[in-house]
């Protein structure tokens, strides 16, 4: 069978030497997965990792795609959420791939959004010492964020992807069309990881978003909507951080923009349905502009522009619109503390001087973060 590409599929290389991969983007790719597996390491069999509302809607379509490619697969399905980043949805992961004899020169792919991604990923890192992965990211915050870049894990009792490893995939396929079935609520919150590439380092591209981000929403049928390019656009801005800084030594740490008070959210809503990932992002995106505008580090008029953007577009950017109890300011800082960005007593925050000028902050004063979230909890 010939599988016809698409004609213009956008092409961002991740430039990691002898770790190097494509992340190819655009709409209807899925059906030339095989392939594309098939060219990359020909005779390998492959596990699909997936959970169950991903492998409703796209599993067979995967299947078939692997086998039109003449790639022999199998299926490892978990239940959604983020309950199955934990060491016991590692185990099983790792015992279906190991029982699907799936062995060094062959296959993990993980057909999901970030849970699958990290826990496949993290799985494929294990078992037999290091297998090659593929990513297929099937939610928007995946395809522009999770999916790329190599880090992989799952939670621990003591916190959010405390075990992992890094382990570059060797290939990542971003579907467009796999996100028509992406809850709206879904793709909203993947969309604070696009707008966080604008206002962490392209100002130009943030303008661009004001302008177009209903367009990004509706989507379209043609391969080169305003969909595909904000994705394009957010991957090639991780590929360049990646590949400058692998490990997180160094700059890495800005794409942790609205990380540390979103994380913090995050856990004191209970990693629940009351606040996804992308919203606690949103709503930490906007806690750090407005905190670096009260330090003195931008007008605030620059910070509003920034906290209007993600309000329009529908994600929560004050402490008021988070549904429910939040915990006072000392426990929120005690939950900062415990984020991994803290070292030697000192806060680390990304910072910014201005929309697509983030900086890293190695010693903001903690007085100074408990004090600005005293007066936001007094807002709610
Ligand atoms: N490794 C990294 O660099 C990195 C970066 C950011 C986030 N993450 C992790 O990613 C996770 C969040 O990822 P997420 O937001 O993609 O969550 P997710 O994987 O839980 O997906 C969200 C929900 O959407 C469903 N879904 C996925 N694709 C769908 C589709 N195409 N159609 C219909 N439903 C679909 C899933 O079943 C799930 O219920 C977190 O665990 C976070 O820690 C990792
Ligand atoms: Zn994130």
């Amino acid at each position: 069978m010939t599988v016809r590409l698409r004609p213009d599929p956008t092409l961002v290389k991740v430039a990691l030497g002898a770790r190097a991969y494509d992340i190819v983007i655009g709409r209807g790719l899925l059906a030339s997965l095989g392939a594309r597996i098939r060219a990359l390491r020909p005779g390998a069999k492959a596990a699909i990792v997936t959970d169950e509302t991903v492998a409703r809607h796209h599993l067979a379509a995967a299947e078939a795609a692997l086998a039109g490619g003449g790639v022999a697969s199998s299926r490892v399905i978990v239940p959604a959420g983020e309950g199955s980043k934990s060491f016991r949805g590692f185990e099983q992961v790792c015992e279906a791939i190991i029982a699907a004899r799936i062995e060094r020169g062959d296959l993990v792919i993980a057909l999901g959004g970030g849970v699958i991604g990290d826990l496949a990923g993290f799985a494929a890192s294990a078992v037999r010492r290091g297998l090659d992965y593929v990513q297929v990211p099937t939610t928007l915050l995946a395809q522009v964020d999770s999916s790329v870049g190599g880090k992989t894990a799952i939670n621990s009792a003591h916190g959010k992807n405390l075990v992992g490893a890094f382990h570059q995939p060797i290939l990542v396929i971003a579907d467009t069309a796999l996100l028509d079935t992406l809850p709206e609520r879904e793709f909203r919150a993947g969309y604070a990881e696009v707008a966080k590439y604008g206002l962490l380092g392209d100002a130009a591209f943030f303008a661009w978003l004001e302008a177009n981000w209903r367009d990004v929403f509706a989507g379209g049928k043609s391969a080169s909507s305003a969909r595909e390019h904000a994705i394009g656009v957010s991957c090639r801005a991780k590929a360049a951080i990646v590949a400058r800084d692998e490990r997180e030594t160094g700059e890495r740490a800005l794409l942790n923009l609205g990380h540390t008070f979103g994380h913090a959210l995050e856990a004191a809503c209970g990693f629940s349905d009351r606040l996804l990932h992308g919203e606690a992002v949103a709503a930490g995106i906007a806690l750090a502009f407005a905190f670096s505008a009260r330090q003195g580090l931008m007008p605030a008029a620059e910070a509003q522009r920034a906290i209007r953007h993600l309000a329009d577009v529908g994600l929560p950017t004050r402490l008021k619109d988070i549904p429910g109890q939040l915990p006072p300011a000392d426990r929120l800082m005690d939950l900062i503390a415990q984020d991994k960005k803290v070292r030697r007593g000192t806060l680390t925050f990304i910072l910014a001087r201005g929309i697509g000028t983030a900086f890293i902050a190695n010693s903001v004063e903690a007085a100074d973060v408990r004090a600005f979230l005293n007066e936001k909890l007094a807002e709610r």
